[in-house]
């Protein structure tokens, strides 16, 4: 790498943070570019057991550069209660910087979200509440406020004293009780600005010396291709754009500057939210994928429904992002099934659909066709450890299978197989491939 992007290739929570934590290793600088503390990204180091919704989730490499984006919403006190929990565990997060043009998410947004929600009927997503619809509406209609003025009391008070009082008659239209207040809004938010000030610079001019020098960048994506506010099911997705070339924009760099882009494969698929799901399981091996693979939000500690693969939604994702390579996540869930399906395409109206529909009356309509493989013999925790230490040959002769398939079928190189929670419960199969290129 010079650039890599991670991003998300499913719904979301495809074991991002752990591929990120695991990549920063070698990087000089991580940058989140999108989305907000909708996010959990879940870091599991020795017996630590981290959560990001803001952080990079290279925080933890102390020599690595994190960076916090323009693009991405910025929730003061979920981000101070962060920094915090790290402190707490001996990290120090003085390897932090923020950047000056992210949007703030005021408490207005948070309030807003829930009577949105509740407006909407049979077109809610299941939010997480954290506000990020309103803050990213405001973002582009011109009424947010960014970290330059969070950190700034004058250009705060003067921006509350335009917005406070829309905002209250905003709640009343959606029939909400909720009171503003101009002054508690003010002070507990210009402090939140002064905690955070010192981190807070023009991140794009940071970001730039690296590249300039040279430095290695990983770019760590939010949510998932098929959230995607333009490329992922629309309205059930998020406000945000969770595909590759958002790292551009929401980081401040042209696309030469990124050489490979990764997508995180869930070796099953989980939603958390509403919409329909084609390859859904509400039988038991639904329930076992949800409780071997602990499928509770992150975030919201809601159960997330699961699926088998589906290659419908990994080919979309294969082309709206570019995919150079993938990491397979979470293969030791599927232990002890007896077979694995995968959907290669969608029966829809008596004919055949191998393209992602955008219409979400066709995609409820659309029932899954399934491939069958062979399930290898359970494998345990012990065993994929074994496999993680010795690598891709000390794989079962049907996983190694499942994922060749896999990785041809979507047309990317397997980089990186997750076998487990834990840092180094992963098969890196880029050295190999380095190897074998020199
Ligand atoms: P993210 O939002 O994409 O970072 O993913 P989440 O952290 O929300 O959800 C992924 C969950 O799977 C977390 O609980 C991770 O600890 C866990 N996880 C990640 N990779 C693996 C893996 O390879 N095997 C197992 N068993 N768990 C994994
Ligand atoms: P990570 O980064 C899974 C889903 C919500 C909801 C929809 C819109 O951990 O993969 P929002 O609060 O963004 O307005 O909610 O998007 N959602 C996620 N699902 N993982 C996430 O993030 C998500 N972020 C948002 O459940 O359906
Ligand atoms: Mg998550």
């Amino acid at each position: 790498m010079p650039a890599t992007v991670v991003i998300g290739t499913q719904w979301g929570d495809e074991g991002k943070g752990k591929v990120v934590d695991y990549l920063a290793k070698e990087a000089d600088v991580v940058v989140r570019f999108q989305g907000g503390p909708n996010a959990g990204h879940t870091v599991k180091v020795g017996e630590d057991i981290f959560r990001f919704h803001l952080l990079p989730s290279g925080i933890l490499r102390a020599r690595t550069m994190n960076i916090i984006g323009n693009g991405v919403v910025l929730d003061p006190e979920v981000l101070l209660a962060e920094i915090a929990e790290v402190r707490g565990k001996r990290y120090s997060a003085d390897n932090l910087r923020i950047s000056d043009r992210a949007h703030v998410i005021m408490p207005y947004h948070r309030i807003l979200d829930r009577l949105e929600e509740e407006a909407k009927s049979g077109m809610k997503a299941g939010t997480t509440m954290r506000g990020i619809g309103p803050s990213y509406e405001d973002k582009v209609g011109r009424f947010g406020i960014r970290m330059v003025d969070l950190v700034d009391p004058d250009a705060l008070k003067e921006k509350l004293g335009v917005l406070v009082p829309l905002k209250q008659r905003m709640i009343q239209a959606f029939r909400g009780v909720d009171i503003l207040s101009m002054e508690e809004t003010f002070t507990k938010y210009m402090d939140y600005g002064q905690q955070l000030r010192s981190k807070v610079t023009d991140t794009g001019v940071l970001l730039h010396s690296y590249i300039v020098k040279g430095k290695r960048v990983l770019f760590e994506g939010a949510q998932g291709t098929h959230l995607c506010i333009d490329h992922g099911i629309y309205p059930y997705g998020t406000s945000s754009n969770c595909v590759s070339g958002a790292a551009c924009t929401g980081a401040g760099v042209g696309p030469g500057v990124i050489d490979d882009v990764m997508g995180v494969v869930k070796a099953y698929t989980s939603r958390v939210g509403t919409g329909p799901f084609p390859a859904e399981l509400t039988d038991e091996i639904g329930n076992h994928m949800q409780s071997k693979g602990g499928e509770f939000g992150t975030t919201t500690g809601r159960p997330r429904r699961c699926g088998w693969i589906d290659m419908v939604m990994l080919r979309y994702s294969a082309r709206v992002n570019g995919l150079d390579s993938i990491a397979v996540t979470k293969l030791d869930v599927l232990d002890g099934l007896e077979e694995i399906k995968v959907c290669e395409s969608y029966q829809y109206d008596g004919g055949i659909v191998k393209d992602f529909p955008a219409s979400m009356k066709v995609l409820s309509r659309c029932k899954p066709i399934y491939k069958t493989f062979p399930c290898w013999k359970e494998v345990g925790e012990e065993g994929w450890r074994k496999v993680a230490a010795k690598g891709f040959t000390a794989m079962p002769p049907e996983a190694k299978k499942y994922l060749t398939y896999l990785s041809k079928s979507i047309g990317a190189k397997l980089a990186l197989v997750g076998v487990g929670k834990r840092r180094d419960e992963i098969v890196d199969m880029r050295a190999k491939a380095r190897k074998r290129s020199r």
